[in-house]
């Protein structure tokens, strides 16, 4: 019995590092083709190691999704840190494993920890900095990378964007390298800091931009101002003293009616949201003509079809 276990673990193990091999091959050739340093290796592709493995450069960050932790998943935690060291040519000290879920949802962007290892990372032409230690979500949301690239082309010099719950503006960076002058607004100042920052990084001065830390719900900022492209990208629930409780669910149907006074006729709002079970109001479409563009914003690393949701809205008719 013991020996039939063992041999079992021993095939398991085999698994994983030829899934990691295949991933790597792959992803290899994504980051080439992007171009792009950052992207997820690993899914939890197989049941036995449910786990999720992001890249940033030379940085891996190991997630454990699985729902209860076994008295074997320390050995497992290794071994996985352990077969990404080897194969991607790593020190294990280059990579991070995070195993603490957030106890209440409104936890999500709060500091786990402060060992600050940041890191700057590349993708198509920009660069982002990235905390690999101290939040649970480390500033760049590499699901967003298609969507990045689609906000970089339609962004023209002159174009006005407008960033709702900006985070850490990689967006915003994507958008200003394309000659947009962007307003961003998140109720945290930590991450606006970041997003000047990210700015910064990439030979753009904060200055010419304007950052509001203010609810995303209170338009009051940018009252009687129009924006070509808007992106709005809410927590699923946020919960803070400064602001009123936002419920992505319940809240976002209002919002985007409010925002249509700040949209240019031809103008176009991105919406996205990571709640699993999201549905769109259907009360949006006396007012925008909606595309669900959630397929074609998934990029190919992502194994997890519901990532994120992600709609475009236009007031014009014609598309
Ligand atoms: C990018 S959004 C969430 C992204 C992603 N959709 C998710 O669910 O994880 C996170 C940002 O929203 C900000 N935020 C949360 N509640 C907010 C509010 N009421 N107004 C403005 N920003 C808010 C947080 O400070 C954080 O920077």
């Amino acid at each position: 019995m013991v020996c039939y276990e063992l041999h079992m673990e021993d095939q398991h193990l085999i698994e994983l590092r030829a899934r990691i091999q295949k991933n790597h091959k792959a992803r290899v050739k994504l980051a080439r083709h992007w171009p792009t340093q950052a992207y997820r290796l690993y899914d939890r592709d197989l049941p036995n190691y449910p786990y999720i493995v992001d890249i940033y450069g030379e940085h891996g960050v190991v997630w454990f999704k699985g729902r209860k932790r076994f008295d074997n998943d320390e050995i497992k935690d290794q071994q996985l840190i352990e077969l990404v060291a080897s194969e991607l040519g790593l020190n294990r000290e280059q990579i991070t494993i995070k195993k603490r879920s957030p106890q209440k949802r409104f936890e999500r962007y709060q500091k786990l920890d402060s060992q600050s290892q940041l890191i700057l990372i590349e993708e198509a032409g920009a660069k982002f900095e990235v905390n690999l230690t101290d939040y649970l979500d480390t500033g760049l949301f590499l699901d967003h990378r298609p969507l990045r690239r689609e906000i970089a082309r339609l962004a023209k010099p002159g174009s006005r964007f407008l960033n709702l719950f900006c985070y850490t503006g990689s967006v915003s960076v994507m958008a200003a390298l394309s000659g947009a002058t962007t307003c961003n607004i998140d109720l945290s100042n930590t991450y606006l800091e970041w997003a000047k920052r990210n700015f910064t990084h990439n030979q753009l001065n904060p200055t010419d931009h304007r950052f509001y830390q203010q609810s995303a719900t209170d338009l009051s900022a940018i009252q009687g101002q129009s924006f070509d492209l808007i992106y709005v990208d809410p927590p699923t629930f946020s919960n803070s003293k400064k602001a009123q409780d936002f419920d992505v669910q319940v809240h976002h149907e209002k919002l985007l009616i409010d925002l249509k006074k700040n949209l240019t006729p031809s103008g176009e709002i991105f919406f996205s949201c990571n709640k699993r079970d999201f549905v769109l109001s259907p009360g949006l479409n006396q007012h925008y003509k909606i595309i669900d563009w959630t397929r074609q914003s998934l990029p190919e690393d992502f194994r997890d079809a519901q990532i994120h949701h992600c709609f475009r809205l236009r007031t014009a008719t014609e598309r």
